[in-house]
């Protein structure tokens, strides 16, 4: 048994009835001190996130041996507030698009005052965004193997307003409007049809890698290899900005342009942070010389 020191990290975080020390038995799991902290906050235990000084996640079900806890040390408590399933989560911001592009493209006279063929580029645009947006909640529902079963309920708002505003009612408005942009010349229109092709049967080769690494229910971790494994640690990343840079350049829309930019620098910070995370978490083990998410850049 051990004595340990429970804590939040700054005085705004105060969790009411979170005991200063907890007596521990060292022999039980992650899961079992979490379960002695929601019994004492009645907290959900879902909604509490324990780490180390030096940021160490504690991961439910591990031995808490492999922590080395000892008397006195600090553990860290967050609540991480209210928790909504992830699947929820993707259903809803993914379902998001797929509504608003059918109303863009099929209510013409409600929204534009009138009604027209649809351009070429118009109506491959809309198949490439139902199908990307079908892909993903299909993967939500057969691929994904969340360690997390839950997200923080804000979650659903801010991933939501990210894909309904910017890749929904930004794009679906202006890449279907009236004398949008003409088609262009035959090889570049179907060359970056086959770019997108490419990168989005990449960006699911890609998630099924990761899938592979997860027993179903465990939340084992391992380093992908193989495919764009070989050049960054997050090629998943690389071929959903390359997806989206093939539509950006199809459309010629500033919508495009902007959902591009925000969703790949969003990917960017995610893939620099996880990739210090997979140094950290294999050391010598893993592949010196992958970069984040672009090949041979960053
Ligand atoms: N267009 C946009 O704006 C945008 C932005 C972000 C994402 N996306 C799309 O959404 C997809 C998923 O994003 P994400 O951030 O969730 O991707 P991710 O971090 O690569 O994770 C994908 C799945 O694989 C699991 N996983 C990751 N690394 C693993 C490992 N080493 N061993 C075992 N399992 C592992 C994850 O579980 P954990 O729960 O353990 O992480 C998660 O279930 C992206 O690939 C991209 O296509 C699009």
């Amino acid at each position: 048994m051990v004595t340990i020191n429970l804590r939040t990290k700054s005085p705004k975080a105060k969790i009411s009835r979170l005991p200063s020390t907890l007596e521990l038995d060292t022999s039980g799991t992650v899961k079992d001190l979490t379960q002695a902290i929601s019994k004492a906050t009645h907290l959900g235990p879902e909604r509490i996130r324990l780490t180390l000084i030096d940021n160490t996640l504690l991961v439910s079900g591990t031995p808490l041996e492999k922590y080395d806890l000892q008397d006195n040390s600090i553990v860290y408590v967050k609540d991480l507030g209210f928790q909504i399933g992830w699947q929820t989560v993707f259903y809803a911001e993914y379902g998001g698009p797929i509504l608003l592009h059918l109303i863009f493209y099929y209510c013409q006279s409600a929204i534009y005052g009138r009604t027209f063929e649809h351009t070429a580029t118009q109506k491959a645009t809309f198949y490439m965004v139902m199908l990307h947006f079908a892909k993903r909640e299909l993967e939500t529902a057969f691929v994904h193997r969340f360690s997390n079963g839950t997200m923080p309920l804000f979650n659903l708002f801010k991933n939501s307003a990210h894909y309904w505003f910017l890749s929904g009612v930004s794009l679906g408005y202006f890449v279907y409007k009236p004398n949008s942009v003409p088609d262009l010349p035959n090889y570049l229109f179907y060359g970056l049809i086959g770019l997108w092709i490419y990168a989005e049967v990449s960006n699911f080769i890609t998630h099924l890698i990761v899938a592979s690494l997860r027993p179903r229910g465990s939340r084992v971790r391992k380093i992908p290899f193989g495919y764009g494994f070989t050049y960054v640690s997050f090629p998943n990343y690389f071929f959903e900005s390359l997806g989206w840079l093939a539509v950006t350049l199809f459309t010629r829309s500033w919508a495009a342009l902007l959902f591009f930019i925000v969703g790949s620098g969003t990917m960017l910070v995610w893939s620099l942070k996880k990739h210090a995370q997979y140094k950290r978490e294999f050391g010598d083990k893993y592949p010196r010389n992958r970069k984040a998410m672009i090949p041979f850049v960053i």
